[in-house]
This record gives structure tokens, C-alpha cells and sequence, in this order.
């Protein structure tokens, strides 16, 4: 199969990039693989919203230049802060001509949340569920696009470079091309080569490293996986962002259901099981800090209390206003007896967002040629050790543009590989073990969440990398010998961002957002 433009996921990085390319050159074939459902992605779960200086009267660029600086604790890149915050607006506006409804007040402006670490209120939202609306809306314009293909429930295994098509490199720019991918697809179980003029990674995160975390079981770290083995540059990934606030239930969901940070924007008040308010004790600006320090006081009370969660008080909100901001939550709540005008929710950690991941310059091109990667799965320099909130979806739809405006000045003069050999499953046999599978799954994410959470140890490190190289190993001896299953392939890849991100916690020296290791406190 070709593919001018071979684009893997289907969030809001996948979909606008692949609407962006599709637009510009109707002659064009793009082609969006995705691992399940074609609305399957963080995206999707997306609450808070998005944030952009909308009304220059009462925000500014700089006030959110600062607020991310502030928030990504000195390791964040300027130039790229300034430019995603500049060229937000018109990107957003983009999103609202694709069919994205925000939320209005009684005056028709837009209305405007407010999340931790954000000075203004910012954030366009759609009621609680505005990933659910950005999905709904791009889904429907890629259907009307004739030249866009989405494969659903098809696996991207690996990229396709030099590696496999034994050529040697003609050009000197980078070491290795892109030229494609091997992807399965799972309903037929076949291995499809797909090769590419140019190719997106738009794979989104990798939370189920983590046993409770607010991603959807997508977010297996494949993006990460992938580039690594073709040897693309990784970065930052240490940088886990742990949400203060997904909700605790027994037994704990997966994904842990997301009670979303514009509750504590809208006044809602974290409380210890005694209904102490203890914010106080750790900012000045309280329940609104980042979510770095929410997220590490949090986990300090429950170790001095033994407690299992703290509660979020949403008793003194206006009740009518908070049904019509967040119908979603209320009605969550209610399945579970919780009347949040007499109860507090209780509230726990969950492994939320990977703030590092592939390396993108500003144009988006990683360092293999002919390799993209947008949205969460890459690292651009905007979050720093700590992503602002609500900046996530922005970071995505900047850089689609960017990354799309860079590959159509390139594309015409691409070829196809014609070298490019077809799958190679000689040797190999049904797994007859899928336990082991399974199994190695459960023992990553438990690992990850003793050893690699939020408070972090030298001996701890250690401990888990030693664990993940045993599981490593086991796992490719595994892979080695079975036809290519979807499951194993996530569990490669989770046990790989896994191990990076151990490795990279271990060779950082001091604490910065949300990287913590308490040999340095
Ligand atoms: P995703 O939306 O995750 O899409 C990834 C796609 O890649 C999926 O379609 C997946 O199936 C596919 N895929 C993955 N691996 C493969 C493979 N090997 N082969 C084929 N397909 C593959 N950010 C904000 O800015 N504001 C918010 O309010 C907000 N709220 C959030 C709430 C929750 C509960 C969560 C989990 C995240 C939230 N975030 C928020 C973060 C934000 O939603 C994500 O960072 C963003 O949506 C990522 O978009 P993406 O396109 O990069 O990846
Ligand atoms: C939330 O709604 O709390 C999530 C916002 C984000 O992750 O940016």
C-alpha cells in the first residue's frame, strides 16, 4: 500500500494534521491508521479545555507566556512557549470553522474556565466533554474529505527505514529515513507495509504505564516505542504529570474517571478525610498552584494520613451553574450515591500526561527524515518539567500546522522506497501464552507506580529498571518467536517508555516541576 502521507492516530494531532494535507492537495493520498475505534484517544477524553488568549482586554500573550514558564519551572523553550501562545488564536479559530462548538455565556462570549497555575480565565470548553466535541467534529469533516482513508483497529508496528530496506543512506541530511510502516491489521490479522512519502507520529501518550492512570487503554507509549528502536532522538520523558484529582472508586476503573481541574477553577476545595483545607500549607495560590505541587501535596497528606484519597468540597458552589458546566462529572457522581451538594468526592493521583517524548523542532520534523510527530507523544519544548493545564490540545493543533506547513513545501520532492520488503514472519507461531503477556502488562504499570510515581529514589530507580530489563528480556524472546499480536506490541512498547523513563529520572540531578526524587530534597 502507498500513501502520500501516512499519518499514525486519530486524536486532534492525526485528524487536523491529516485535514490540513488532505485540503491543500486534493491529488494527494492520506492515509490515518488507528489502533481501535477511530474516536479512540486521550483526545477524546479531554475535559478542561483549551487555553488561548481570547480577550486581549483582560489577558495577554505575556500573561500566558509567563504562566507556562512558571509552570514548566525554567526548563521550558521560550521561543517555542511564545510562538505556540501567539499562534493559538488563529488556530482555535481554525477548530471552530472545522464544526467545534465552545461554550457561550448569557452575553455570547465565549465563556472562560480557569485551571491551576493559569493567572487568567482562559480556557474554552464544551461543557466538561470538550474532547469528546473536538473528536465528534473533526471525525465528521475527515468523512467528507474523498482523500483521506482512516484504517480502523490497524496496529502501527514499526516505522520502515534503512534499517530494514538494507540501503545505504543517499542523502546526508539525517542518518535515517523514513519510509514507512509495517501496520497490522487486526481484524484480518495481517501485516500491511505501508510505505510513505512522509510519515506523522501522532500516537498520543503512554499513561498505562501506570496502574492508575486517566488515559485510555490506547495509551500505550507507542509513538515512543517506535521512534526509539528506528533511533530517533527521545527527551524529557521523566517529566510524568500526575493529575491531583481522578476520582477514587473501589475497585479503581481503568481509566481512573477524571474529575477535571476547572472544578477547583470554578472554587471547588480539596479537604483531608478530617476537613482540613491544607493547600494553604503548600501555596499561596492554593488549590490553583500547578498541578506538580497539587499533585505531590496530595500525595504527602495521604502518607501523613494512611488515607487512600483526599475529597474535593463542591457543597458551597452554585449548584445550577455547576450542572450546566460539568454535566458530565455531576452525572458521574450521582451513578456512584455522590450528591456533591452534601458529599465531597473522594479524589486521588493518576498518571495523566508525558510532558517529554519524541524530539520535534519547530517545524515538527524529528530527527529522522521524513518522520513527523504532533501532540503528545512528541516533545517540542513547551511544557518544560510541567505541563500548564489546557495546553496539551493547544501544543497539537500549533503544531499540526507547523508540521504540516513544513511537509507540503518538501512533499513534491519525495519518492516512494521501492525497496521496501514486505513483512517477515518466518519462524514465528501463535503465542500460546498470553499470559505472559498480560501478565508482564500488570507488572510494568505496578512497578512504575511503586518505584516511578510521584516521589522518586535513587534505589527505587534502580530497583525498577532491573525489574523492567528482566521483563524486557522475556518479552523479546516472546516477540521473537510469535506471529505479531496487537497486545504484545503495546507491552514492547510500554516496557521501552518505561525504561526510558527510569533511565532519564536517574541521570536528572535536581528536582524541577514535576520530577521529584527525594535524595534531593
Ligand atoms: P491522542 O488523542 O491520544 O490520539 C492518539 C491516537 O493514536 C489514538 O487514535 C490511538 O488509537 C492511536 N494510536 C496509538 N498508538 C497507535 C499505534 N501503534 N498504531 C495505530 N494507532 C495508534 N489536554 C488539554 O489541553 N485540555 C484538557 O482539558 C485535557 N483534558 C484531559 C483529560 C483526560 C482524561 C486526558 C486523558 C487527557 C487530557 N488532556 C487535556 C490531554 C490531551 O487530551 C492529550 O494530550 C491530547 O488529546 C493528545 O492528543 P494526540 O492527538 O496527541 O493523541
Ligand atoms: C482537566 O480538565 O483537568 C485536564 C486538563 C488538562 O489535562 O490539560
Amino acid at each position: 500500500m502507498q500513501a502520500d502521507y501516512l499519518i499514525i492516530g486519530s486524536g486532534i494531532a492525526g485528524l487536523t494534521y491529516a485535514l490540513r494535507v488532505a485540503y491543500h492537495n486534493k491529488d494527494h493520498c492520506v492515509v490515518v491508521v488507528t489502533k481501535g475505534n477511530k474516536d479512540e484517544s486521550n483526545t477524546k477524553y479531554a475535559q478542561g479545555g483549551i487555553a488561548t488568549v481570547h480577550d486581549r482586554n483582560i489577558d495577554s500573550f505575556e500573561q500566558h507566556i509567563e504562566d507556562t514558564l512558571i509552570a514548566g519551572d525554567g526548563l521550558c523553550n521560550e521561543q517555542v512557549v511564545r510562538m505556540v501562545v501567539e499562534e493559538g488564536p488563529a488556530r482555535l479559530q481554525e477548530l471552530i470553522d472545522w464544526g467545534v462548538q465552545f461554550d457561550e455565556n448569557n452575553t455570547g462570549e465565549f465563556d472562560l474556565g480557569k485551571e491551576g497555575g493559569h493567572s487568567q480565565n482562559r480556557i474554552l470548553h464544551h461543557k466538561d466533554i470538550t474532547g469528546y466535541e473536538i473528536e465528534r467534529a473533526l471525525l465528521l469533516m475527515v468523512e467528507k474529505a474523498p482523500n483521506i482513508q482512516v484504517l480502523e483497529q490497524h496496529y502501527a508496528i514499526d516505522f520502515i527505514t534503512e534499517h530494514h530496506t538494507k540501503t545505504q543512506k543517499k542523502n546526508k541530511k539525517s542518518e535515517i529515513t523514513c519510509f514507512g510502516a509495517y501496520v497490522l491489521d487486526a481484524k484480518k490479522n495481517r501485516v500491511k507495509t505501508i510505505t510513505s512519502k512522509i510519515t506523522l507520529m501522532a500516537s498520543g501518550g503512554s499513561g498505562q504505564a501506570y496502574t492508575t492512570t486517566t488515559n485510555p487503554l490506547i495509551a500505550t507509549g507507542d509513538g515512543i516505542g517506535m521512534a526509539y528502536r528506528a533511533k530517533a532522538e527521545i527527551e524529557d520523558v521523566e517529566f510524568i504529570q500526575f493529575h491531583p484529582t481522578a476520582l477514587y472508586q473501589m475497585p479503581q476503573e481503568s481509566p481512573a474517571f477524571l474529575i477535571s481541574e476547572a472544578v477547583r477553577g470554578f472554587g471547588a476545595r480539596l479537604r483531608t478525610a478530617k476537613g482540613e483545607f491544607f493547600m494553604r500549607k503548600y501555596d499561596t495560590r492554593e488549590e490553583l498552584a500547578s498541578r506538580d505541587i497539587v499533585a505531590r501535596a496530595i500525595d504527602t497528606e495521604m502518607k501523613i494520613s494512611g488515607d487512600d484519597y483526599v475529597f474535593l468540597d463542591c457543597t458551597h458552589l452554585d449548584y445550577k451553574k455547576f450542572k450546566k458546566h460539568f454535566p458530565n462529572i455531576l452525572k458521574k457522581c450521582k451513578t456512584l450515591g455522590i450528591d456533591i451538594r452534601k458529599k465531597w468526592i473522594p479524589v486521588v493521583t493518576a498518571a495523566h500526561y508525558i510532558c517529554g517524548g519524541v524530539k520535534v523542532n519547530m517545524d515538527g520534523k524529528t530527527t529522522i527524515e521524513n518522520l513527523y510527530a504532533c501532540g503528545e507523544c512528541s516533545s517540542t519544548g513547551l511544557h518544560g518539567a510541567n505541563r500548564l493545564a489546557s495546553n496539551s490540545l493547544l501544543e497539537a493543533l500549533v503544531y499540526s500546522q507547523r508540521s504540516y506547513l513544513n511537509s507540503i513545501g518538501v512533499i513534491d520532492s519525495l519518492s516512494f522506497n521501492e525497496e521496501v520488503p514486505q513483512w517477515d514472519a518466518t519462524n514465528t507461531s501463535q503465542n500460546k501464552e498470553n499470559i505472559l503477556v498480560t501478565h508482564g502488562r500488570a507488572s510494568v504499570q505496578k512497578i512504575m507506580s511503586d518505584y516511578v510515581g510521584i516521589v522518586r529514589s535513587k534505589r527505587r530507580l534502580l530497583s525498577a529498571e532491573k525489574r523492567l530489563r528482566l521483563i524486557y528480556e522475556e518479552t523479546e524472546e516472546l516477540y521473537k518467536e510469535s506471529i505479531v499480536s496487537a497486545e504484545l506490541c503495546e507491552l514492547r512498547n510500554l516496557i521501552t517508555t518505561a525504561y526510558l523513563i527510569c533511565e532519564f529520572s536517574l541521570k536528572r540531578t535536581e528536582n524541577k516541576g514535576g520530577f521529584y526524587n527525594k535524595d534531593f530534597a
